[in-house]
């Protein structure tokens, strides 16, 4: 039978004032997908961390039930849950474009990674309500990206080789759906304003590999100030990362998940995100950890998948 195998990771969005629009590709942890060609249908099999199992229910299912439309090929799933859903970490979209990813290098799909991109974020409307794609792009692209919020496009950028992460997630689940009803529709000037700055900032700071813009830009007024209440210890966690060389902190994605980024020459980021876990451990919460270098994204077979399609 024929078949791919598939690493998909967590994701960092948002990074700071770059909401819907930032994110980032970590290296761990991966969800791993087993693609094979069957007869006919999406027939899909999950273990790990526990997700929807019907395929029209579960982001993977449902993203190769829409890229085998119009074909008369099937698709047998086996996905294996690393990334912890309601986690801030981008959880339904490593399903998404896992699968994505490999339905379309299996069945030698004519698409582009854009294209792929745009059915991962119309599928995260079925885990969220709205169709982000900021997860999805980090996921398919690697590295750190900027994406559009209607056609989806993206500026893909290698983060500077000296960016490490440092991620914290207690022991708390907070749902997508439920952190994005909790945001304020409209936005006062005064927030626009800051938060625009802070943005350019950031992606200036990726691109140029500045630690000052980095350090600057991590920060914002529309999303985290209502968000962080979910985030146990939140501030508490922020003077840690801080105190301990991190350039900044904040909440992963929707939460409760923070990431700190440093610079490695600086800081390691293990020693950052040991800082960070030992202000749940003085409380006696449990939390996981996670550092390391950002990741290349999506890999079929081992091989980054913008370097296939
Ligand atoms: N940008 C999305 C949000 C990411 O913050 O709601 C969800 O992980």
């Amino acid at each position: 039978m024929k078949g791919v195998r598939v690493e998909a990771p967590a994701t960092s969005a948002n990074l700071g004032a770059g909401f819907d629009v930032f994110g980032m590709a970590l290296s761990e942890p991966v969800d791993v997908l087993v693609v094979e060609e069957i007869e006919a249908g999406v027939v899909l099999e999950v273990s790990g961390y526990q997700v929807p199992e019907s395929p029209e229910r579960n982001l993977a299912g449902y993203v190769a039930g829409r890229l085998l439309e119009g074909t008369e090929a099937g698709v047998k799933i086996r996905l294996e849950k690393g990334v912890p859903p309601g986690s801030g970490l981008g959880s339904s979209a490593a399903s998404a474009a896992g699968a994505a990813a490999g339905v379309a290098v299996l069945l030698g799909l004519e698409v582009s990674v854009e294209e792929l991109l745009r059915v991962c974020a119309e599928a995260e409307r079925l885990a969220s309500g709205a169709a982000h794609a900021d997860n999805a792009a980090a996921c398919l692209y690697g590295g750190f990206v900027c994406v559009g919020t209607k056609g989806y496009e993206v500026l893909a950028v290698e983060p500077p080789e000296w960016l490490e992460y440092a991620v914290v997630l207690p022991e708390v689940r907070v749902e997508t759906r439920a952190a994005r009803r909790a945001l304020p529709e409209r936005v006062p000037l005064e927030v626009h304003v800051h938060d625009l700055a802070r943005a350019v900032m950031f992606a200036a700071g990726m691109i140029r590999g500045e630690r000052r813009l980095l350090r600057a830009g991590m920060s914002d007024w529309f999303a985290t100030p209502v968000r962080s209440r979910w985030v146990p210890e939140f501030e508490a966690l922020e003077r840690a990362a801080v105190r301990a060389g991190a350039l900044g902190m904040t909440i992963s994605g929707s939460g409760p998940a923070c990431i700190a980024l440093c610079c490695r020459d600086e800081q390691p980021a293990r020693v950052v995100a040991e800082a960070m876990a030992e202000v749940y451990q003085e409380r006696g919460m449990r939390c996981m950890s996670f550092w390391g270098k950002p990741g290349e994204g999506v890999r079929v077979n081992g091989e980054r998948l913008s370097n296939i399609l």
